[in-house]
This record gives C-alpha cells, sequence and structure tokens, in this order.
C-alpha cells in the first residue's frame, strides 16, 4: 500500500463538455469526487493524499473559470469543512496564496486553522500550485534563513519545499488520458511510480483507486539499487 498517494486530477472540462455542460459543471462534480476520494484513500490506510486542484498556469484559462474554480474553494470548504475535520483529515495547502483572493484565503486558512491536530489522513491541496515556483521559494525561503551555499544540501532544502510535512509521494496518478507532470512536484517525484488513466476525474471512483493500488503494488521499486531475487544463487 502507499504511505501517500498524489494525483493530478484532470478531465473535468472534457467530462462537461460530453454532456453539453459548461466547464464549471465538470469542476463541481470534481470536487465530489475528491470528497469521496479521500474517504476511500482513508479507509484502505493511505496516509498522505496530495491532489493538484489549480495550477499556476491555470489563470490562462477563461476568467468565467477562473472565478468558478475560486468560488468552488469557497462553496467546498463551507460545504465539507466540518465533515472531514470530524473525521480527522488535517489539511495543508500548498501554493502561492499571496496571488488569490482574501475570502479564497480565508477558507484556506480555516481549513487548516480548524484540522491542524487532527490525526487521520493529511490531505494536502495544491492550489495556485507550481512545481518550480515551489523549487524558488524554497531556495528564497532557505536564503532568507541564512541557509549557506556550504549548508545547502537535499535534506536542508526539502525542509523549505511546500511538501515538507509528507514523505515523498510513492504513487502518482493522473486521470484524464494526459501523459505528463504539468508542473506538479517536480522535486518530490522523483521515485514516485506513474500510473495513467483514460477515466476522467469526476468518474474516478474505489474501483479506479483500487486498479491504481493494484498496478502500483506489482511494480518493482529500486531506487537506483539491484533487486536481489531471494530464489536466485548469489555467486
Ligand atoms: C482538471 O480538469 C481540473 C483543473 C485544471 C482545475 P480540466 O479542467 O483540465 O479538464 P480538461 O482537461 O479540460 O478535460
Ligand atoms: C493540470 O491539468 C492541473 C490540474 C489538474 C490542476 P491541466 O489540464 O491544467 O494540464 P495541461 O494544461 O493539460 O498540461
Ligand atoms: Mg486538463
Amino acid at each position: 500500500m502507499p504511505r501517500h498517494v498524489a494525483i493530478v486530477m484532470d478531465g473535468n472540462g472534457r467530462w462537461a463538455r460530453r454532456r453539453f455542460m459548461p466547464r464549471v459543471f465538470g469542476h463541481k462534480f470534481g470536487m465530489e469526487t475528491v470528497v469521496r476520494v479521500i474517504d476511500d484513500c482513508a479507509a484502505r490506510g493511505i496516509e498522505y493524499l496530495t491532489v493538484y486542484a489549480f495550477s499556476s498556469e491555470n489563470w490562462k484559462r477563461p476568467d468565467e473559470e477562473v472565478s468558478g474554480l475560486m468560488n468552488l474553494v469557497l462553496v467546498g470548504v463551507s460545504k465539507y469543512l466540518t465533515r472531514l475535520a470530524k473525521n480527522g483529515v488535517r489539511i495543508k495547502v500548498m501554493g502561492d496564496r499571496s496571488a488569490v483572493s482574501e475570502k479564497v484565503r480565508q477558507a484556506w486558512n480555516e481549513a487548516e486553522e480548524l484540522t491542524r491536530d487532527n490525526r487521520g489522513l493529511t490531505l494536502t491541496v495544491a492550489f495556485n500550485y507550481g512545481g518550480r515556483w515551489d523549487i524558488v521559494q524554497a531556495c528564497k525561503r532557505a536564503l532568507a534563513d541564512g541557509v549557506s551555499a556550504a549548508d545547502l544540501s537535499e535534506e536542508s532544502l526539502s525542509r523549505y519545499l511546500a511538501l515538507a510535512h509528507a514523505p515523498d509521494p510513492d504513487l502518482f496518478i493522473r486521470t484524464g488520458g494526459e501523459v505528463r507532470v504539468s508542473n506538479f512536484l517536480l522535486w518530490q517525484l522523483a521515485y514516485a511510480e506513474f500510473y495513467f488513466t483514460d477515466c476522467l476525474w469526476p468518474d474516478f471512483d474505489a474501483t479506479e483507486m483500487d486498479r491504481a493500488i493494484a498496478a502500483f503494488a506489482g511494480r518493482d521499486r529500486r531506487f537506483g539499487g539491484v533487486k536481489t531475487d531471494p530464489n536466485e544463487a548469489t555467486a
């Protein structure tokens, strides 16, 4: 079982288009899917779930879609926060919060504050997040803290990255059929197992999750080493 699952929740727009509905309709259903997937992950003993909700490049979308997505944050927090908090979920938000509206910032702060002492699944929402932004902001904060070139290491820089509160993802899932990372966790995915599915995000369910986990279970993770086969005679 992976400890940490990271998901690029893609395909909301196409899902809506197939129903002759506006893209924001797909995002609304996508939000319901995230809430179900949080339960599915918790039920399977997954400790960390990180979801890509809004990328630093998603500002390029039409104003109507961007404001629809921002509004969904407010709707989602008011509709689901109490329940998630009661279920022990600890919520973290990562991304550049300086660029979002005061209302959205407050909603994220509230979600983090209310769940900070929870000990269940840690849900990290990547919002106005980009993997390159993450590495740059980590370097900036390390420099501001007086970390010298000599002290800078993979380990010391990791402490400033947005996912410092979690181990690296074990399993990366992307729905929606595209086979790319789209500036998600560039540093942290170094040794993740990748799983791609054509399933559009609003259709992603427990069966799809089990398929991804089964694929993960069948992978041989070597981390650059060699696997020693117990049945093979060693010279
Ligand atoms: C992913 O779905 C959700 C966000 C980027 C917010 P898309 O909106 O990218 O859906 P498609 O890829 O256009 O179908
Ligand atoms: C990635 O999906 C971002 C999120 C799921 C939030 P996009 O739909 O924005 O990615 P591209 O544009 O297809 O690479
Ligand atoms: Mg997309």
